[in-house]
């Protein structure tokens, strides 16, 4: 059978760690999970993923200090000087007032070095000068998503959540920042996204969309589980574009912690082979997500004596039979258990 490696090893991380790396957006869905079926999460982990609060805040402030001189940027006007965004205010005071000002950028005209509208657009007095000459100011729609992508990294690079983005599979395939973002046009509260997310991310991953839509399911629809609790859209380093919380921790687990362990006992392929393994990450015709539709044929995957000689066999006992009581009936603690080195409890 195949195995999809999920993070194997590092597991002695401490969990404090791990949890602050808990994305903030959680957070205000935690009552709603607290209902749910288990203690998915704890109130400990609440009150710890609030304090991811302080990583985000620290990423944006990275935002302030362009490494380069968007001059020296694909697309910039030979000769051009910064004229201010007062000045395109004068004959741009539509999309100023109602696109621009009340966005997160307005903050570039307050900085000190700061050039608000030009940062983006390149300097402007050639544009002008030449009374609107569309020919003398960049225009995004003129740039290549590698070029434009450039124009925002020079901000946002320094941000860890953006830092892989240029090894990222969504720019190799041709996917840049205004894929997702539109700092004039946004229709969405947070993070100028031009859609909700899990719409945003359907528009172009049908495949994932129909996943979605199965019976049991991690419940993107409604939030309660976002595409980027798993995956960083901005790139990482490990594939799928999968996140890893510090510490390279399996991304499962920042939120199912009680998996984790580490146990007395450990289930072997939970460490091993990685949660997906047994599970399919995005949804399931099968109850807890199982790949296989019936536990006892999943356990009988490899405790069977075709699979491999390291592999405990199932005793003589046991019955072969798919029918036999679910094999999680006694073996409770599937994913490792501190007293039992069958699991049983
Ligand atoms: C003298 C008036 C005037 C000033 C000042 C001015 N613009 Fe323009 N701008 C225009 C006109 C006219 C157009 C072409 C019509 C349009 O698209 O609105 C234009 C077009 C543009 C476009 C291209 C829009 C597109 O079609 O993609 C951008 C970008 C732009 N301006 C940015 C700026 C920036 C940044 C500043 C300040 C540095 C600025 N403008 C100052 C008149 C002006
Ligand atoms: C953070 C970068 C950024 C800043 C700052 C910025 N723009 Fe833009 N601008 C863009 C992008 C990207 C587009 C392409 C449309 C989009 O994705 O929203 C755009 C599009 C435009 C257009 C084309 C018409 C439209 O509505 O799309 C005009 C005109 C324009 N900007 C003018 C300005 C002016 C004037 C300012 C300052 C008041 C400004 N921009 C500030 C990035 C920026
Ligand atoms: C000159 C620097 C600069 C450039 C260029 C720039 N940004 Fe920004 N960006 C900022 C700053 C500063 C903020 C505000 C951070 C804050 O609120 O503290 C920001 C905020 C944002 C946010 C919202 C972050 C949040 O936490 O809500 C997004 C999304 C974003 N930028 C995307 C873009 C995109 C896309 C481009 C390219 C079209 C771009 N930026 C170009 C400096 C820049
Ligand atoms: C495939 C879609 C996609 C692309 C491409 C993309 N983003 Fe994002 N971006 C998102 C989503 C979704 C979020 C919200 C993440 C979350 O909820 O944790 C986000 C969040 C952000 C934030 C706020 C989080 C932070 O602290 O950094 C910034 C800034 C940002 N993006 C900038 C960019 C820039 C700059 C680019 C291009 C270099 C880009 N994004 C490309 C989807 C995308
Ligand atoms: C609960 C965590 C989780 C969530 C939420 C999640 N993913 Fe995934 N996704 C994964 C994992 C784990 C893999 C890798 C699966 C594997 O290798 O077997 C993956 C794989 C993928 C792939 C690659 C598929 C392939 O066959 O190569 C895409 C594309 C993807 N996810 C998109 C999305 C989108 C879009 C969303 C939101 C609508 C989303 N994911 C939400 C965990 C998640
Ligand atoms: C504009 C189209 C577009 C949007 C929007 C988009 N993607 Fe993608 N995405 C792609 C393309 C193209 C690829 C590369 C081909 C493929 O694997 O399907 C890709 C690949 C991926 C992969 C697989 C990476 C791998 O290693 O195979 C993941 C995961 C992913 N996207 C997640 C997301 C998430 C999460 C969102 C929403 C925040 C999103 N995408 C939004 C076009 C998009
Ligand atoms: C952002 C937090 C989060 C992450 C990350 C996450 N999950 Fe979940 N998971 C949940 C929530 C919340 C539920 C409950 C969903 C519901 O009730 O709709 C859930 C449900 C499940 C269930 C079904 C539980 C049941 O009782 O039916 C399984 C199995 C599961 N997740 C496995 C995984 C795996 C495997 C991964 C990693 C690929 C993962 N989860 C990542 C939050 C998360
Ligand atoms: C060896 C197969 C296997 C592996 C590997 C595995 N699980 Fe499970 N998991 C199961 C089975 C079987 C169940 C259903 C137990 C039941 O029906 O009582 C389950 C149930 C769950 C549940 C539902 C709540 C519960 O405890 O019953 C969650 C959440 C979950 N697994 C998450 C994970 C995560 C996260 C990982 C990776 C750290 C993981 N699983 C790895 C087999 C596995
Ligand atoms: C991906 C392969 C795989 C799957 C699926 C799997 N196991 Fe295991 N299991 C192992 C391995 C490997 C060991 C540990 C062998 C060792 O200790 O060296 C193990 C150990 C055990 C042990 C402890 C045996 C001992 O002697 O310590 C029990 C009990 C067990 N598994 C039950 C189950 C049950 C019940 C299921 C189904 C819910 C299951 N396993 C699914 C691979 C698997
Ligand atoms: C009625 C309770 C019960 C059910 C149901 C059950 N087991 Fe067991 N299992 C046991 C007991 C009791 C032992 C022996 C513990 C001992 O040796 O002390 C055991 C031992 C094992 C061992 C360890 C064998 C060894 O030599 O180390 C494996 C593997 C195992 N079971 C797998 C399974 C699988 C797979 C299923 C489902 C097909 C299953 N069990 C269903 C009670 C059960």
């Amino acid at each position: 059978m195949k195995h999809s490696k999920l993070l194997p090893g590092m597991w002695n991380f401490p969990r404090a760690t791990l949890c602050s790396a808990l994305r903030t957006g959680f957070t205000g869905t935690l009552a709603l999970l607290l209902i749910g079926t288990g203690n998915v999460l704890t109130a400990q982990d609440a009150q710890q993923a609030t304090s991811g609060a302080g990583a985000a805040a620290q990423s944006a402030a990275h935002a302030k200090h362009p490494a380069k001189k968007t001059s020296e940027l694909p697309g910039a006007v030979p000769g051009a000087k910064y004229v201010g965004s007062d000045t395109c205010k004068t004959c741009h005071d539509d999309l100023y007032s109602q696109h621009f000002e009340g966005t997160p950028h307005f903050a570039l005209t307050k900085e000190k070095d700061g050039h608000g509208c030009e940062d983006c657009h390149g300097p402007g007095s050639a544009h002008v000068d030449g009374g609107g000459d569309v020919t003398k100011i960049i225009r995004f729609s003129q740039l290549s998503p590698a070029q434009a992508s450039q124009r925002c990294l020079q901000c946002h690079e320094s941000s860890l959540e953006n830092v892989d983005f240029n090894r990222s599979v969504h720019l190799k395939n041709g996917v840049g920042c205004l894929a997702c973002h539109s700092p004039h046009h946004s229709t969405q509260p947070d993070y100028l996204l031009k859609n909700q997310q899990a719409l945003l991310c359907y528009g172009c991953h049908a495949t994932q969309k129909a996943e979605f839509e199965r019976p049991y399911r991690h419940r993107v629809d409604v939030g309660l589980v976002q595409c980027s609790d798993c995956h960083n859209p901005h790139g990482t380093f490990v594939a799928k574009q999968l996140r890893t919380a510090a510490g390279q921790f399996p991304v499962c687990t920042k939120c199912h912690s009680e998996t984790m362990g580490p146990f007395v006992f450990e289930h072997v392929p939970v460490k091993q082979e990685g949660c997906t393994s047994c599970h399919t990450p995005h949804g399931s015709t099968n109850p807890r997500l199982l790949r296989v539709s019936q536990v006892n044929l999943l356990c009988l995957q490899c405790h069977s004596p075709t699979f491999g000689s390291n592999v405990p066999q199932i005793p003589g006992f046991h019955t072969q039979s798919a029918k036999y009581q679910a094999c999680t009936m006694c073996h409770v603690q599937i994913h490792g258990s501190n007293f039992n080195e069958f699991f049983f409890r």
